[in-house]
């Protein structure tokens, strides 16, 4: 069984970030610049945003935090993302989600200019994604394709299961995995809370992307025998013990399902980290699509 060390990827993708950076700098060229918008106090989302501004600092990025009351409207909202869309020294931004409720995410992510859009989430970017165009993908399953291109994990012909069709990692993955070329050329099916007999489904998975937030919900009867398992669930359970007051688990039951597994992804240290690199890749991307 093999670790797929999302930890350990993630420093050497951006160790290559910054080499780039740095010839942009020795250039005397304009580095990239990531902008972030969240809106509200959201613990979870807070720690997510702080760690990408932190990042972009690490490989010589300019970054922006944009900080906005949980009371913000839409109209506000859309008028700042107005101005990120205007500003050109920002080379891509993001709209942290999810939004409160009295804002409509929809409206939010079609206001962002694609070309800003590095998070991939504007219905032309992810139309562009589905019709094998130039585009950002989205971090977390353009993290997870990088993870299993450099550890070079087979997935032509091969049976991939999804699990959840959320917008931002099952959707997008279940199509990525099924493109042409590598990796994708795999066999897709996507499931979610109304499928019937998972289990069945499961068990027959060469590969299982889990995006559930369902700690411990793929269980060792589920896996097949040497099936390569991908964990993007990071749910926090409270814990008196620990020095945050809570620990990270995934939707695997690791302990189990790494006896059978031929590739698995720890939590944390596997998905999540990916996620972040990719943004700063997306990043890179828009500046180096700017410059022309
Ligand atoms: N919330 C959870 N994941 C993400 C992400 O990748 N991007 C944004 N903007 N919000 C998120």
């Amino acid at each position: 069984m093999t670790i797929l060390d999302g930890k350990a990827t993630s420093e050497k993708i951006k160790l290559e970030i910054t080499e780039e950076v740095n010839k942009m700098k020795a250039n005397n060229e304009k580095v990239p610049h990531l902008a972030a918008i969240i809106v509200g106090n959201d613990g979870a989302s807070l720690t997510y945003v702080n760690s990408k501004v932190k990042s972009c600092e690490r490989v010589g990025f300019e970054s922006t935090m944009v900080r906005m009351p949980s009371t913000t409207s839409e109209t506000e909202l859309l008028k700042k993302i107005k101005e990120l869309n205007e500003n050109s020294d920002i080379d891509g931004f993001i709209v942290q989600l999810p939004l409160p409720k009295q804002i409509d995410t929809q409206k939010v992510l079609m206001a962002v200019d694609p070309d800003k859009d590095v998070d991939g989430f504007h219905p032309t970017n992810f139309g562009r994604m589905a019709l094998d165009m130039t585009t950002f993908i989205p971090a977390t399953p353009f993290g997870i394709l990088e993870l299993l291109e450099r550890y070079e994990v087979e997935t032509s012909g091969k049976h991939t299961v999804v699990i959840g069709r959320s917008h931002i990692v099952g959707r997008p993955m279940s199509i990525l995995m099924g493109r042409k070329g590598f990796p994708g050329n795999s066999t897709v099916t996507l499931t979610h809370s109304r499928t019937k007999n998972i289990t069945q489904i499961t068990s027959q998975a060469d590969i299982i992307i889990t995006a559930l937030g369902v700690p411990g919900f793929l269980k060792a009867e589920m896996v097949k025998d040497d099936a390569v398992v991908i964990d993007v669930g990071i749910t926090r359970v409270p814990d008196e013990t620990k020095k945050r007051g809570y620990y990270l688990t995934g939707d695997v039951d690791f302990e189990n399902v790494s006896k059978k597994a031929s590739f698995i992804t720890p939590v944390p240290g596997g998905v999540g980290p990916m996620t972040i690199a990719m943004l700063l890749k997306n990043t890179l991307l828009a500046r180096e699509r700017h410059r022309g």
